[in-house]
Formats: structure tokens, sequence, C-alpha cells
């Protein structure tokens, strides 16, 4: 079947991508492409050509699922080529998004015309990659590179109007941007104009240059090891050092060996698990989510008041329940502190913050909850405090509703039980600050609706949030997981290791902070509560809590603040406090490398990542690399702990598990089955996919 269809229309033949669902450049594309300029070209009867597409996309980009395997002909630039150098003029009519390739399609053509609704953009940096057919070339030659560079550096989409000033459009229509792309197309054929690219390099000027290269300064400065940074930057100079087919032969060169990039594999991985981690399995489109119009949340805490403003941000109102009117006031305060630090900084105005407070109904007592097509408890992690919530709850609730509780570890079912409608009853689990962290943990407990879930994942995608749904069980996917981390840490200080050792490991893998800077911020006195509820213990960790140091808010944790520092210094008496503890372990203290701290840390967590798996915790690896990238600081570019874990490979991570399990004599160190089977197999978590 053929992906792109050729129809003449008058004067001007017209070629048709339909390629659902974003119309992808696929080797199929790429060929009918080719073949339509050709067969235009070879019709006297045509004397202009237009690129148009049906479906909600222009062109989405070059097809992410063909990177990596072997290239299939024609390539993308030699298509864009044979675009650019057609006898008759071609003109683009952009109906939807022109992403990546999409955007160099049309930048090959001699016109471009588009809807208003269209929005343009190269967003290849964010898979870690360059634009790669010619758009490093060509946009800075059409807009100049001050405008193209930023368009490139932040891979994000310009709307149609913001392309027409910028000179990247000739015309927007309100309506049939094929019947204004003919119109176009016509009048070039007429006017004989030249393309973009034969414009002289003399045609960029040199205050664009001098703007080019101040931008370019300050992008290297924060690009944090990315490759693709200074390689858009060598590729865009390029553009005004050489001639076209020169530049372009540098960008794909520098295209093709970022593709090969472990980083951009990663990036690709996270892009493709985003995508999945939307299906939830068991759940089909005929499942529909409820109306929510209006919600109710229990508990003006930190926690209870985040979830409030991301109500709020949303346009949706929201009564913000508490028990006492002074806990409550306090609530609303914090909120209104946290919009005006917004308001200071100019990311929200005056009016807005207005607008967003008055959606926020604080009320007294749980009967508030009444009108709410959504409820979602905030309050103490206690399960007798949840339970005589959602028991109240069950009374004053209309029917309908869904009831969802916060927690962070607690079993949702014994919270249902509370209740006479357990099919209502779900978990949404935000992170702290809830405004802002983009994870929400949707926990599926056994006998709950799944339109109750569907609700809950479409909400979350109002709320601006990556929803991900999760099975009931201690800490679900992502504080399961961390507790590992946790203790692997304080095995480390134990054995030998120092609390800015075990930071700067992570740091230098990545993350922005490492576990003892998160705890200091944190409050270490949570982690003591939690433990001491639960009849756990952490020698270290007991001892800091002990002796009063909960972390920055009282000036010392693991690290000490001096005069409210955020960035602490190492302590001397905390490192002589782990010696002494080392010490009447019987430990003889050893140092360790960066990468034996990393291994420690990470491969018991990719141990009970496998465990999740075969718990049916998580519904696919790639839903956990979600939780750890958008709830727990885990860099993108590292592609989540399993896609890290296959990059490492399964066998090598059973066998340090195995010598840790040894040497620490601790059952739960030893590889999870899974992890067994799949590394015996000498496969990785990718192929559970299939
Ligand atoms: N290649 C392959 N598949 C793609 C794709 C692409 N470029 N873009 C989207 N898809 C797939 C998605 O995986 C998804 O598949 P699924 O239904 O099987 O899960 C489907 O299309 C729909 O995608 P979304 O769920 O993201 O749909 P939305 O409507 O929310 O968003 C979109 C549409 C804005 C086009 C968004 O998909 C998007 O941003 N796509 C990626 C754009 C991009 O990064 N392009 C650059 C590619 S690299 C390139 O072009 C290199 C070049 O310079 C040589």
């Amino acid at each position: 079947m053929t992906k792109v269809q050729l129809e003449v229309r008058g004067k001007v033949a017209i070629a048709t991508i339909d390629n659902p669902p974003v119309n992808a450049l696929g080797a199929a594309v790429r060929e009918g492409l080719a073949a339509a300029i050709k067969q235009a070209n070879a019709d006297a009867s045509v004397v202009a050509i237009v690129i148009a597409s049906v479906g909600k996309a222009f062109i989405a980009g070059a097809d992410i699922s063909e990177f990596g395997k072997p290239p299939a002909p024609p390539s993308l630039p030699d298509v864009l080529d044979a675009i650019e150098g057609s006898a008759k003029p071609v003109v683009a009519a952009i109906q939807g998004v022109a992403l990546g390739g999409g955007l160099e399609v049309a930048l090959a053509c001699h016109g471009r015309v588009a809807l208003p609704a269209a929005r343009l953009g190269l967003p290849e940096i964010k898979l870690g990659i360059i634009p790669g057919a010619g758009g490093t070339q060509r946009l800075p030659r059409l807009i100049g590179a001050a405008k193209a560079f930023p368009m490139m550096l932040s891979g994000e989409p310009i709307s149609a109007g913001k392309a027409l000033e910028y000179g990247l459009l000739d015309e927007i229509v309100s309506s049939d941007a094929v019947a204004a792309a003919v119109h176009l197309a016509e009048a070039l054929a007429a006017e004989g104009r030249r393309p973009v690219t034969s414009q002289a390099t003399g045609e960029l000027t040199e205050l664009d240059r001098e703007a080019f290269e101040a931008l370019a300064k300050d992008a290297l400065k924060k690009a944090e090891g990315m490759p693709n940074v200074p390689a858009l930057v060598e590729a865009v100079r390029a553009s005004f050092a050489l001639p076209f087919a020169e530049g372009a032969a540098v960008e794909r060169k520098l295209f093709l060996s970022l593709l090969v990039d472990e980083r951009s594999k990663a990036l690709r991985h996270v892009f493709f698990a985003e995508r999945e981690v939307a299906k939830v399995p068991g759940i089909g489109p005929e499942v529909k989510p409820r109306e929510i119009a209006s919600a109710a949340v229990i508990g003006a805490g930190t926690m209870g008041g985040g979830i409030a403003m991301c109500f709020a941000n949303a346009g949706i109102p929201v009564t913000l329940i508490e028990t006492a009117k002074a806990a409550l006031d306090n609530g609303v305060n914090r909120i209104g502190a946290i919009y005006d630090i917004s308001v200071s900084r100019g990311s929200l105005t005056p009016e807005a913050k207005a607008a967003r407070m008055a959606l926020i109904k604080p009320a007294v007592g749980l009967a508030a909850a009444a009108g709410a097509d959504i409820v979602v408890e905030a309050a103490f992690e206690e399960m007798g405090v949840k339970q005589q919530i959602f028991g109240e709850l069950d009374k004053v609730a209309k029917p309908g509703a869904i009831l969802a509780s916060n927690t962070s570890y607690l079993d949702v079912p014994t919270i249902a039980a509370a209740t006479k409608r357990p099919q209502d009853v779900i978990g949404m689990h935000f992170f702290s600050p809830a405004n802002v962290m983009k994870l929400l943990e949707i926990v599926r407990p056994k006998g709950s609706a799944d339109d109750a879930i569907a609700t809950a994942v479409a909400l979350g995608r109002r709320l601006g949030k990556v929803p991900v749904v999760v099975g009931n069980g201690f800490g679900f996917v992502g504080n399961r997981m961390l507790e590992q981390r946790t203790r692997a840490a304080e095995r480390l200080l134990v054995a030998g290791a120092l609390p800015h050792e075990v930071d700067a490991a992570l740091v230098g893998f990545g993350f922005k902070m490492g576990p003892f800077a998160m705890a200091d911020l944190a409050g270490n006195d949570i982690g003591w509560r939690s433990r001491k509820a639960r009849g756990l213990k952490a020698a270290v960790a007991d001892a800091i809590c002990e002796a009063g140091w909960f972390g920055q808010k009282t000036g010392r944790g693991y690290y000490i603040y001096p005069q409210g520092a955020r960035a602490g210094q190492r302590c001397p008496e905390v490192e002589a406090l782990i010696a002494r503890i080392s010490a009447e372990q019987g430990v003889t203290r050893r140092s360790f490398t960066q990468e034996e701290i990393l291994a420690r840390l990470l491969d018991p967590m990719v141990n009970e990542g496998a465990r999740i798996l075969e718990a049916g915790i998580a519904a696919r690896p790639g839903d956990i690399d979600i939780v750890w990238i958008n709830g727990y600081n885990w860099p993108a570019w590292r592609g989540g702990p399993m896609f890290w874990a296959d990059s490492v490979g399964l066998d090598v991570i059973v066998k340090r598990l195995e010598a840790q399990a040894a040497e620490i004599g601790d059952k739960a160190l030893e590889p999870a089955p899974l992890l067994m089977r799949l590394a015996a197999e000498g496969k990785g978590f990718a192929d559970l996919r299939a």
C-alpha cells in the first residue's frame, strides 16, 4: 500500500502523505515522496507541486522506531535534495504539527502555508540527537541563526503565528491549507522562487553570527555533558562557514554519531516507554472515564496543599478540607505564598494567581466533600486515620465519586474495606512537591472498577502529570525500590564509605542529589519515624536522628549547614560516629570506588524492580523506568533503572548481587528469579516486551 498518493489538480500535483498515526517518515513514505516528485516533474501538464498530508499531524518527523536498524534507502536528505532540486516549485501545506524531519521536509520546499493551529519545531535535541536532514543548515538560512538556534536547542515547537513572524511560513490560512498551497505553488511557478539553500552564506549577517555565538556560549555552559549540544553548535556554525552541501555533511556526520550514542538510545527508549505507559493492560478505549468537574482534597498540609494546587492549576474547582480552622488557614496561606513566588519570578500573573486561589475553597469537616466528583485524601500516613476518613467519606461522598488515597505505602484494599464501595477506592500517589513533580502512581487494587482507573489516568493527564498505573503492594513501585537504595546507602556507610562519597557517585551518574543530601533536605526524622513504626533499624541513620540531626531544618544532618547554607559541608562528628558504628559491628572499614558505590546502590534496586515485575505490580519494565525518571530524578539519558540494567548486562548484575549477598549474608540481595532467568537466557528486561 502506497503511503503517498499523487493527484493532479489543474496545473498542480498534490502529493498526499497518509501514514497513520502521525505521518512519520518511514521508508515507504520517503520512497513515496521521492517517486511523487519525480513523477510530477515528468508530467508536462504540471507546473508546481504541493506536499500535504492527512490526519492530525503534517509530519511528526523521522520514524524513530527505524533508528538503530539498518538504513533503508532513500535517505531523508536525498529525498529533501530531490524536493529542493525540483525544477517545479514545491509548497508544503501544513495542517498540523511539523516536527523534526517533518519541518525539514517543509524547509526543503520552496514555500510553506499553514493552518493557525499548526506547530513547527525541531525536537531532536530531546532524543539526544540533532536535526539530521538539513535542519541545522536550512533553518538558520531562512530565519537567522539567532532565532533558529534556540528552537533547536529547546526542541519546543513554535506556533504558526510565531513562525509567520519569523519568516518560516509564507502564509497562515484559516482553512483548507491545500487550496492555499496550490495557489501559492502556482504563483511561485510564475515567479521562480529560489530555494532556501541557494542563499549564499554571506546572507547570514555578522550581527546574527554574534547573537548566535553568545547563545551558544551559554548553551555549552549548561550542556551538562550532553554531547548533542556541542554538536548542535558545531552544525549551526557550519551553516555560516560552509556552503550548504558541506555544512549538511557536517550535520549528517554528527547526527549519525549521536544516533549510536548510548544516551540517545536511552532517550528513545524513554520516548516509547512514555507512550506505552499510557496503555493500561485490560483497559481499552471502550472504558470511558467518569466526568470530573470538581474535586476535594482532604488535608491541607504540604502534600494536600500541593495536590489542591494541581487541580486549581488545571482549572478544576477544589474544596480543601481540614479538621480545624487554624490548620486550614495555614494551608491556604502556604499555597498563596507558593503562588507568590511564581508571581515574583514572572511565571504567573497576579490575575492568574487570583483566579487559581478562587478555585480553592477552604472548608472544615468532611461533609464539604459531598459534591466532589473525586476526593483525594492526603491525611496522616496511618491506617487507622485513613480508615476513619474513608468510613466517613462513604457516608457523605456522592455516588460514583472516585475516592483516592494519596498513601505512599499503605494497603489500599484495607483502606477500601472501610467503605461499602471498594470499586471506587483507588490510590493516587503524588510526589512532593505535588504541584511540581510529574509522576503520579495510580494504585489499582483488585476489585477496583476499570472506569475508576481510566478516570484517574485521564485526570492525571489533565493535571499535567505522567500517570503510571501500578498494582497494590507495600511502597508500590517507586518507594519500594527507593527503600532498597536507602538500605544500600546505609550499608555502604558502615562498610567504609562516607556520605559525600556516596552522594558524589550518584551525582556523577547524573542525579541532581545523592541520598544523604536528599535525606537532609527532606528531614531525617521522616524515615526514622517510619522505621520505628515498622520495627526496623538502621544504625547510622538512627544514631543521627537520636542526636537530633534531622537535616537542613536543624542546621545539621549527614552534613553541616552553617548559617542556613543550602549546600552541606562534611561533618567530622558524623564521620566519627559512622566509624564508631563500623567498629561496634566489627567491620574493618575499606574504601570504595565510585563504580563500586554505584553498583551497590543500583543493583539492589534493579533486583527489586525484577520482583515488582514478577508480582505484576508494574506492567512493564518501561513503566518502572518512567516512575524513576519522573518521580525520583533518575537522569532520562540513562533511560531508567531497568534500561540501565540491560545496558550493564543482567549477567553482570546477577554476579554482583550474588557476591554481595554472600558477603553480607542478606537474603534480600539474592537475585530475583526473573533476573536469574533473563540473565541465564542472555536476555534483558527489554526482551519482556516482545
Ligand atoms: N516516529 C515513530 N513513531 C512516532 C513518532 C515518530 N517520530 N511520533 C509519534 N509516534 C507514535 C507514538 O509512538 C505513538 O505510537 P503508539 O500509538 O503505538 O503508542 C503514536 O505515534 C502517537 O503518538 P503520541 O501518543 O505521542 O500522540 P500525541 O497526539 O500525544 O502527540 C506528537 C503527537 C506531537 C507528534 C508526538 O508524538 C511527538 O512529539 N512525536 C515525536 C516528534 C519527534 O520527536 N520528531 C523528531 C523525530 S527525530 C527526526 O525527525 C530526525 C530527523 O532530523 C532526521
